[in-house]
């Protein structure tokens, strides 16, 4: 089966770049991604590529040169489902907020809208894709809602998750570790469908990294990989406390550690905790799937990566505190970065919010420089907690673009995202800028310590 166009469902961080690169590897595909968001479409449609929604190195380029020729973007969903013999779902899938599984199961509202009305538009077969991370077994409540309709159009649905990470998602999309396919390989129509998926992704894919496995083997791996990689992350902060009491250094830990080839040196990097709109909401939905079949262990087991991120934020912020004299009211905190991560604007559920957040109820005045992050979406993120009013957040927070600013006449400084260009700042004329003494406090280990504390600053590192 030759596909020719594809519909994406969700203009995100996964459906925005997966289906840019698709488009740029695949001129012969039509690839169209519709989102009911319209100020979103509108971005990516903005003449000037450098406003597109999502920052991402690599991506306005990959845009510039497919928008219009075979990428679209654009609101008309029906219209886009109609033509397409591909369907990629790409809608969010965040943690639920109300009712059964409220905080720990897959709000799952907004797929099955997306089932509903792919079941009411189409005329003819298609080929429908979790690109979505859903838990496991999603795929057949989607094939009843397809099917419930009865007006004999047939549906294959394939799971094909995404692992890329943001801020590399240019480059991860373009040269995956692997691709993974699952689909009902038991039968002649759903191996067709596979191969069908196996061929778009092979226009640029060694064969030998498409993974082709059953739909469940599929969802499950994708919770999975998240729950393997969070819980790196957390062993190597429960690893960096304990170096903070005893002399040794998390950097040379994790070295020395992941030198074993069998551990391997990646994602054992200590910090201020993991954020991001993936980690926790996959880590909380499989600790409830895992509760519902009622496996007590194998949901306590996983729970704690969780526990433990929690621990290393509030760790984090507490710390400042106590090193401040158990005082921060009316002191001016400098916070350099807000993203969960360098490179990205996203700031789901970046440890930022929570140490400021933290740092706020002592009554600490804020000020935060991010340079991709819009003041709006910082207040936003602050509002969202609940914690105080949107008024007392604006009182408390200020918002500059520009570090220096950000750390003129401070009492502490805190990195809290890795951006390289932390590293370049002029440390000592920020130095002579601040009030004595002059706190910095790096939650990302992004910064040489014997320099900084040459200078003069009352400096800490996690897990130094
Ligand atoms: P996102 O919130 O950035 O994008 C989802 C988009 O879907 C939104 O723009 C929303 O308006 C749109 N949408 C929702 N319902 C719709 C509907 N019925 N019709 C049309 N559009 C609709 O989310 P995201 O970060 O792109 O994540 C999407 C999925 O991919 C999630 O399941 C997530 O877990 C998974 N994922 C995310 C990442 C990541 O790095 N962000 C990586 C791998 C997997
Ligand atoms: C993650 C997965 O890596 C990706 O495969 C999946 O598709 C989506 O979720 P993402 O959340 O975009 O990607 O970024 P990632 O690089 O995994 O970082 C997540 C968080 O962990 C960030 O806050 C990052 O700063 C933190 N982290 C990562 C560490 O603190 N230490 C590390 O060693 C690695």
């Amino acid at each position: 089966m030759r596909i020719k166009n594809i519909c994406c469902i969700g203009a995100g961080y996964v459906g925005g770049p997966t289906m840019a690169v698709i488009a740029q590897k695949c001129p012969g595909v039509k690839v169209t991604v519709v989102d009911i968001n319209e100020k979103r479409i509108k971005q990516w449609n903005d003449p000037d590529v450098e406003k597109i929604p999502i920052y991402e190195p690599g991506l306005s380029e990959i845009v510039k040169e497919a928008r219009g020729r075979n990428l679209f973007f654009s609101t008309d969903v029906d219209k886009a489902i109609d033509e397409a013999d591909m369907i990629f779902i790409s809608v969010n899938t965040p943690t639920k907020t109300y009712g059964v599984g409220k905080g720990m199961a897959a709000d799952l509202k907004w797929i099955e809208l997306c089932a509903r009305q792919i079941a009411e538009v189409s005329k003819s077969d298609k080929i429908v894709i979790e690109k979505s991370t859903l838990p496991v077994r999603t795929a057949a409540a989607l094939k009843e809602i397809l099917d419930s309709t009865g007006n004999g159009v047939k549906y294959q649905i394939l799971s094909n998750p995404e692992f890329l990470a943001e801020g590399t998602a240019v480059e991860d999309l373009r040269n995956p570790d692997r691709v993974l396919i699952g689909g009902d390989i038991d039968s002649e129509e759903g191996r067709e469908a596979i191969d069908a998926l196996v061929n778009i992704y092979a226009s640029w894919v060694p064969r030998e990294r498409i993974l082709t496995t059953n739909v469940w083997s599929s969802e499950l791996s994708k919770l999975t990989a998240n729950a393997f990689l969070a819980q790196r992350v957390s062993s190597i902060n429960a690893i960096s406390e304990l170096c903070e009491q005893t002399g040794a250094d998390v950097n040379e830990v994790a070295k020395a550690v992941g030198m074993d080839s069998r551990i391997g040196p990646k994602f054992l990097k200590a910090s201020v905790g993991f954020g991001g709109s993936c980690f926790q909401k996959d880590i909380l939905n499989l600790v409830y799937i895992a509760r519902s079949f009622n496996l007590q262990e194998v949901a306590d087991y996983w729970e704690q990566v969780i526990l433990m991120n929690d621990h290393q934020k509030k760790r984090f912020a507490a710390n400042m505190v106590r090193r401040m004299y158990n005082t921060v009211a009316g002191k001016k905190i400098a916070l350099l970065g807000w993203a969960f991560k360098k490179d990205t604007n996203d700031t789901r559920e970046s440890a930022a919010i929570h140490v400021a957040d933290y740092l706020l109820n002592e009554q600490a005045e804020i000020v935060v420089y991010d340079p991709k992050v819009t003041e709006e979406q910082i207040y936003s993120d602050l509002d969202y907690l609940g914690s105080r009013s949107g008024d007392a957040n604006r009182q408390a927070v200020t918002v500059v673009n520009d570090p220096m600013e950000a750390c003129h006449k401070a009492h502490a400084i805190a990195v809290v995202t890795e951006w390289d260009e932390f590293k370049e700042l002029d440390w000592q004329k920020i130095y002579d800028d601040m009030l004595k003494p002059a706190f910095l406090f790096d939650g990302r280990r992004l910064l040489e310590p014997k320099t900084k504390k040459k200078i003069g600053f009352d400096f800490y590192a996690i897990g130094n």
